[in-house]
């Protein structure tokens, strides 16, 4: 294999790639993988100038590409020295973005997907690099397939050479999304830079994105959540196909959510081992860190979710996301407590013209408010909720996000 060749392809010859010991540059194409057969140097995704019909060979809408990584602190996520990967989004060039465009590529399994298809090597960095924060990371990973990997033009199954595999273009997007984020070590880029995670110590936006523009060779967006880093964004065009083409960085279109000043980069403090399920064992030396925020911090990944109406819980939610009476589904819950998705045995929950639904191939995220001792699911910033009457019996009534419809109330998630 042209290794050089390949590298300097693939990431632009002007841009200085760091490999650190733990990044062995060999390893990034020893893998499996499918061939597009498309040009890695034509013309760039979003920069073409007229109308480009090959839509195999060019990522389209979505040619604004970015490969987010988490920093979880809360609880901890991943290696306490590296940041963990969120996914690879193909936003539309004007930052607007399309998202779950097959349903009937949502796969499931893709560990054992990776696995059949010889890229156990992927999986295995995954294990450790790509981590949900309070639920399986399969359930993450199937997510960010579903939700953005689908959306993706040269993935699409007419774009593989014939007599691929089931699922062969979800193995390419997985083994391209580890292959970046092995060029983008963002925790030695800031320590090279001076920048390491403290309690205390607070940097500027400036500082931080110079520090990582010295190695990524453009700015990225970093994003905060109470003054604190927990996402870097790195942005690129794409020459060729996400399976095989030639990232190109560019500057992040706009700034994420960290304020100029006083920026925190905490400390992972080694408590993703967090005891979410305390049975009635005795509690040893589990230090309980009392989050300083009033946000809640548990988020059970297993839940059946009850309406509560005046103070009583009538019913709850079925697999379809319908209120009824009846037994209750369990919903898997995916995330944190700030952000999270919502699957039953249907599939993804979602909200899609104000109303809530699972299994339609819509996925939202929402997030859950504590209220005395109930954990309220919330979407959009309400966690009102309404339907036409009450259910009893078999009937059941669609759940309507907002508190427009006659019969008001709120869900509550309740850890099965
Ligand atoms: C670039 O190509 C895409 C796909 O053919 C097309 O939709 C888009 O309009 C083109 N952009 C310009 C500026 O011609």
């Amino acid at each position: 294999m042209l290794l050089g060749a390949l590298l300097a392809s693939a990431f632009g010859a002007s841009v200085a790639i760091p490999l650190t010991s733990s990044l062995n540059p060999v390893d990034l194409f020893s893998r499996a993988s499918i061939s597009s057969g498309c040009s890695s140097t034509g013309t760039a995704s979003c920069s073409n100038t007229s109308a480009i019909s090959d839509q195999c060979c060019f990522e389209t809408p979505g040619g604004l590409l970015l490969q987010p990584q988490f920093w979880d602190t809360d609880p901890s996520t991943g290696p306490s020295d590296s940041w963990t990967i969120h996914g690879l989004w193909p936003d539309n060039c004007d930052g607007t973005f399309e998202q779950n465009c097959d349903s009937s590529r949502a796969y499931t399994d893709i560990a054992g997907l990776l696995s059949a298809q010889g890229s156990s090597d992927t999986l295995d960095f995954m294990n450790t690099y790509w981590k949900n924060q309070g639920a399986s990371d399969e359930t993450l990973w199937e997510h960010e397939w579903a939700k953005h990997g689908t959306c993706m033009s040269t993935l699409e199954t007419k774009c593989l050479p014939s007599g691929s595999a089931k699922g062969a273009e979800a193995v390419a997007y997985f083994n391209t999304v580890v292959k970046l984020f092995k060029t983008l070590p963002t925790y030695e880029w800031l320590k090279d830079a001076g920048i390491t995670p403290s309690s205390s110590q607070t940097h500027t936006l400036a500082d931080l994105t110079a520090a990582l523009k010295a190695g990524f060779g453009s700015t990225p967006s970093l994003d905060c959540d109470s003054g604190a880093v927990y996402q870097v964004s790195y942005y690129y065009h794409l020459k060729g196909s996400v399976i095989d083409g030639t990232f190109v960085p560019i500057n992040a279109p706009e700034a994420g959510s960290c304020p100029s000043t006083g920026i925190k980069y905490l400390v992972k403090s080694g408590s993703s081992t967090t005891t979410t399920k305390t049975t009635s064992t005795t509690k040893t030396s589990t230090s309980t860190t009392t989050s300083a925020t009033g946000a809640p911090t548990g988020l059970p990944t297993k839940a059946t979710i009850h309406a509560v109406q005046n103070g009583a819980q009538v019913g709850g939610l079925l697999s379809l996301g319908t209120w009824s009476t009846q037994t209750l589904a369990t919903f898997t819950l995916s995330g944190s407590a700030t952000s999270f998705t919502l699957s039953s045995s249907k599939g993804t929950c979602g909200v899609s013209g104000g109303v809530f639904a699972c299994g339609s191939g819509v996925s939202s995220t929402f997030s859950a408010v504590t209220s005395g001792n109930l954990l309220l699911l919330s979407y959009d910033g309400s966690t009102s909720f309404s339907s036409d009457k009450v259910p009893s019996g078999t009937t059941v009534y669609a759940v309507n996000t907002g508190g427009g419809d006659s019969s008001v109330y709120t869900l509550s998630i309740v850890s099965t």
